[in-house]
Parts: C-alpha cells; structure tokens; sequence
C-alpha cells in the first residue's frame, strides 16, 4: 500500500472521491495525512471526520513561499508519504517540494491542458466559447499546470451553460480520473518518459 498525502484548500471533494474509492478496495494507497492552507477549508473537517490526520499549516506564519514549503515537507517526510496529492490546493508549489518529489506529485486541473492553466480553468472555457473542455489529472512540474499528463477527460460545453453547471460537470468527471490515477501510481503502471506518461495497464 503506498503512504498517501492529499493537500486541499477547499472543498475537497475530490478527496472524498479518492478516499471513498479507496474504501471500494479500488485504490491500492492508504491517506496517511491531509494538509491544507486554510484553516476553515471543509476539506480538513471532512478529512478529521473520517479520521485522518489532517493539519492546517498557516502561510502567514512563514517569510516566504520556499519556507512554507519546507513545513509542509517536514510534514510529509514525518508520516513517510510517498505520493502527493493535490486536490484543490490553492498554492503554487516552489522548487523545495517539487525536487523532493520528482514525478511523485500529482494535481487536477478544471480544463484540457495545455488549455485554460492557471486560475479560473471552467470560467476562461466559457469565456472562449469552446464546445468541448474538461479535465487533466497531471504530474507537477516548476510551470502552472505544465507537468505530463496522466489522464484527462472530456466534457462537452452547452449553450446553457453557467460557470457552475459546467464545473458540476467536470467535478463529475474529475471523480472518475483522479482515483484512477492514483490507483494507477500506486501500482507502478505509469512510466514518465519526458512529457509524455505511459500507462502500463
Ligand atoms: C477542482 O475542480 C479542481 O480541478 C480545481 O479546484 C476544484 C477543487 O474542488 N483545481 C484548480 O482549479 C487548480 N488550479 P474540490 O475541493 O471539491 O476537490
């Protein structure tokens, strides 16, 4: 069973997603430990409720973004985490966790990238008036939302369209990627190979 971490800021229902596959016996990892940035996140109370360890590590009390990073990692070495996850976490990553976990954190992104990075993935889509978006499950790099993906899934755009319809939409599809991912981490069957990742399923 691989050890592990999920980082939200929100939500998190996407952890509950992971975590509820996991309980299906469909996600070969355990979630040894939940961190978040925001100490009223639901993601936290959600994640205390299932009984996991869950911390909120406050940014304000940290110089610089480097530092903050260095308490998280503290904390993810503590508890032996093998795999990071980013589920909503609102806060770009600085080189110190990224080098400490090469192609051992992964992120959902609300669009198909490279399209839409960044901020406000389901709102830039409606804006630009696509027919199709969607989501991204991707390893994380030093860019915005640049790393190889693993897995995306595709959701048609309708004319009726509102920023919250749409999302309720892809967050459907993002509960279907994300564990799978994972579950395909955990058991070995992703090979990084430059930008491209290729499932050994
Ligand atoms: C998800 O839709 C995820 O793709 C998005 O935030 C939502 C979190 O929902 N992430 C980003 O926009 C990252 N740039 P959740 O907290 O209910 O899982």
């Amino acid at each position: 069973m691989k050890r592990l971490a999920i980082l939200a800021s929100g939500q998190g229902t996407n952890m509950e997603a992971i975590l509820n596959a996991i309980e299906r016996g469909q996600v070969a990892g355990q979630v040894v430990l939940v961190l978040s940035d925001r100490a009223e996140a639901p993601a936290l109370q959600r994640a205390r409720a299932r009984g996991i360890k869950s911390l909120w590590i406050d940014p304000s009390l940290y110089p610089d973004r480097a530092a903050y990073d260095r308490a998280l990692l503290q904390e993810l070495n503590a508890a032996a985490v093998e795999l990071v996850i980013l589920a909503g976490f609102m806060r770009l990553l600085s080189p110190v966790l990224i080098e400490a976990f090469p192609h051992r954190i992964m992120n959902i992104h609300p669009s198909l990238l490279p399209a839409f990075p960044g901020k406000d993935g389901v709102k830039q889509a409606l804006a630009h008036g696509v027919k199709v978006t969607g989501c991204t499950v991707h390893f994380v790099d030093e860019g915005l939302d640049s790393g190889p993906v693993i897995l995306q899934e595709a959701v048609p755009v309708i004319q009726e369209d509102t920023v919250e319809t749409l999302h309720q939409r892809i967050h459907a599809a993002e509960y279907r990627i994300y564990p799978r991912a994972v579950d395909l981490y955990c058991r070995g069957k992703i090979i990084v190979e430059g930008r491209r990742c290729r499932i050994i399923d």
